[in-house]
């Protein structure tokens, strides 16, 4: 990115795909894996049974979802579901004219649908939800009564101080129940949450309340992570100082979780503990349209700002309902773990919205793999005798460095669904949490989808389909997977086939727009490829159908399942004074998947030094937030151009991960700059 607006496009989206499919796109979880793909060797199946019924049964289910989505979607809306008026429409619009919608005239209500429904079936002492707390010992279960209680005072809080029915209410809050039961509050009175991740920064925060217009804040005092404190408040503060927030925030809500002593504005800042307890256990839930926004999620995209991914009620909760129900195998009495953060889309589908509406009991896990030691996960597996349990490839990878031994010391047995979820996982890690966490018995479960599918879109399901390491194997319910030429943008039909991934059919979970920003909606997921979604990824698809995603083919890092569009680093980075110009790429990393990777120009006379690359992270730090923090920062005196003033990113992600083929460099406009980089990332 130059230090000049009008090239700031220049990175469209197009270009991001003008690739020639694999070798070029990024392959990360081959820098690590210890041995081939097992495309011809599949694994067990597990301990689930019943396969070839399931089977078939799939395959009868699926072929009607993808026949005609429209009546299977419906049926399972109406069965699945419970309305104030059940809908006469199922889909309608499509994927071409961007106008999709399901079950328009149908109205609902989403917490409802979570909690009431199960009290008034019976349910009601069942637990909904197990808080295990940063300290092992800090354990808390709520029963569906007892969220009905919370959640409704947190709804007649918001009524009461001003939230109504559309507003915008933004969420930042660690990990304990408090930010699922604000979530359901805000879907109780028709209020649309805008929940931001607890790890970004104050100036990513103040975007996200520019940008959605957000009058309420939910936040804490403070976070426990790792026996840390995380000061949330007083990032809520800076981000509200600034202008673009300040304008805007009429009343933030604080809930107290490390009881510290925090700043506290008159008229703007209230303590919700304080004002609940005044509050009726009782709130009548708001009759919602299906296609009434439920929340929006800010995601990075290939350029610009962050887009803010809308789901919209009906159809996002069927969907959430139908693959958690599918994609675990859950039954009625499993306790089931997904130790993903609700600040990102896995926390809100996963641990909120699909067990609640299956009336399952979720884990909500406030704490890190590591603490207090290395066997957390396995710990508190054991302690709740936890089922099904969901992470990402990046946390088994980091716990595979300590061994067997860990692991070992508890009892896994209780484990029959291990999902993974945000990069392909490479086979020495999936090997590991196959034999070492499930024993050789639990299944492992390859799941793929984006914050804008809203739900999973490609998995091996439990029970039916044969896993294989590395491989999410194909669409799920509803979901027909199609690989395009990303040229041509033809499909490619058959096996041993490459290109990019697309979905040929509307489902009810796939966002509905960007806010305020349709047409960014559909340039970027609608357009490239008429009548598909396009998915930003690659593919192939192996000589047994299977399919294998090969990375983002835009300019979108995957680092640590984090998803850090290279377009706010670089410019984050040339905000800095000493910063001309700066291009950021991904390239292979053992634990993240992929690490960050940033080539800086600097201002004429200034050379790179230790305090330079401090300053250039903190930038990062201060603008996104310390997950994107670079793990590189190389020095560039030029960067490598093709004759059109194109980087090219593909020898940028070569250099930063050693790799000395660095193919074809006759087409740059000054070849020489190659030798430098080479030199300096060794720096
Ligand atoms: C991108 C979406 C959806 C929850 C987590 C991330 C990558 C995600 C897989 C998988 C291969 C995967 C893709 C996708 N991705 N899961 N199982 N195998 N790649 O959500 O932040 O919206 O990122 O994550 O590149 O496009 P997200």
């Amino acid at each position: 990115m130059l230090k000049c607006a009008a090239l700031l496009t220049a990175t469209c989206l197009v270009e991001g795909f003008a690739f020639t499919p694999s070798p070029t796109v990024s392959l990360p979880i081959l820098a690590h894996s210890s041995k081939p793909f097992r495309a011809d060797n599949p694994r067990r199946l597990g301990n689930l049974g019943l396969l070839s019924t399931k089977k078939t049964a799939f395959e009868s289910d699926y072929a009607s979802s993808i026949d005609n989505p429209s009546d299977y979607w419906f049926n399972l809306a109406k069965e699945k579901l419970d309305w104030y008026t059940q809908p006469t429409k199922s889909l309608t619009g499509g994927l071409a004219t961007a106008d999709v919608k399901w079950f328009e005239d149908g109205k609902l209500n989403a917490c409802y649908n979570c909690i009431d429904r199960h009290i008034e079936n019976g349910r009601g002492g069942k637990t909904a939800i197990i808080f295990e707390g940063d300290e092992p010992s800090d354990v808390t279960k709520y029963s569906y009564t007892e969220v009905l209680a919370r959640v409704s005072k947190i709804a007649n809080m918001m009524k009461s101080n001003g939230v109504k029915k559309g507003d915008v209410v933004t969420i930042y809050m660690p990990m304990t129940p408090d930010i699922i039961f604000s979530m359901l509050a805000c879907a109780r009175i028709g209020a649309v949450h805008s929940v931001v991740f607890a790890g970004f920064s104050e100036d990513a925060i103040a975007d996200r309340i520019a940008a959605s217009g957000s009058k309420f804040v939910f936040t804490s005092d403070g976070g426990l992570r790792g026996g840390r404190t995380i000061k949330l408040k007083q990032t809520v503060d800076n981000a509200i100082a600034k202008d673009r927030a300040k304008v805007l925030v009429e009343k933030v809500f604080v809930f107290k979780r490390t009881n510290e002593d925090v700043n506290f504005v008159d008229g703007r800042d209230l303590w919700a503990d304080d004002l609940l307890s005044s509050q009726s256990t009782e709130c009548p839930a708001e009759v919602m349209g299906a296609e009434d926004p439920l929340f929006i999620l800010y995601t990075s995209g290939s350029t610009g700002q962050p887009k803010g991914i809308l789901h919209t009620t009906g159809g996002y909760l069927l969907y959430a309902q139908h693959t958690t129900a599918t994609s675990f195998d859950l039954q009625p009495d499993d306790i089931y773990a997904c130790v993903a953060d609700a600040g990102w889309i896995t926390g809100h589908t996963y641990i909120c919205y699909g067990p609640l509406l299956n009336g399952a009991t979720s884990t909500v896990f406030e704490s890190t793999p590591l603490y207090p030691d290395e066997g957390r996960y396995w710990d508190m597996i054991q302690r709740h005798k936890i089922n099904i349990f969901y992470t990402a490839p990046t946390a088994i990878r980091s716990l595979m460095r300590f061994g067997d031994e860990p692991p070992k010391k508890y009892d896994l047995s209780s484990l029959r669904v291990l999902g993974s979820v945000g990069e392909p996982i490479n086979p020495a890690a999936w090997d590991w949490y196959n034999d070492v966490i499930g024993g050789g018995k639990a299944t492992v479960v390859d799941t793929y989808w984006q914050t804008e599918t809203g739900g999973h879109v490609a998995l091996n399901l439990p029970g039916v389909h044969e896993p294989k390491a590395g491989s999410c194997r194909g669409g799920t319910y509803g979901i027909d997977l199609a690989i395009l030429d990303p040229k041509s943008g033809e499909v490619i039909e058959g096996n041993d086939v490459e290109g990019v991934l697309a979905i040929s059919k509307p489902w009810p979970g796939m966002a509905r727009t960007c806010l305020g920003d349709h047409e960014r909606y559909k340039t970027t997921y609608l357009q490239p490829y008429p009548g598909f979604y396009f998915a930003g990824d690659g593919a192939r698809r192996d000589s047994s159908g299977y399919i294998w995603v090969t990375g983002r083919v835009d300019d979108v890092i995957n680092s640590s399942g984090h998803r850090i569009g290279t377009a706010e680093l670089e410019s984050s980075l040339v905000s800095h004074p000493l910063v001309a110009q700066a291009a950021v790429v991904g390239y292979p990393h053992d634990i993240k998947g992929e690490g960050v990777a940033c080539y800086c120009t600097l201002t004429k006379g200034t050379a790179m030094t230790d305090d330079l690359r401090k300053d250039l992270k903190q930038a990062v730090r201060s603008s996104i937030g310390p997950f994107a923090t670079p793990d590189m920062i190389i020095e560039a005196p030029a960067l490598p151009m093709t004759r059109s003033g194109k980087i090219m990113r593909r020898i940028l992600r070569k250099i930063a991960g050693g790799d000395t083929e660095l193919g074809d460099t006759s087409t740059l406009a000054d070849p020489t700059c190659v030798g430098v980089l080479v030199e300096n990332a060794k720096a």
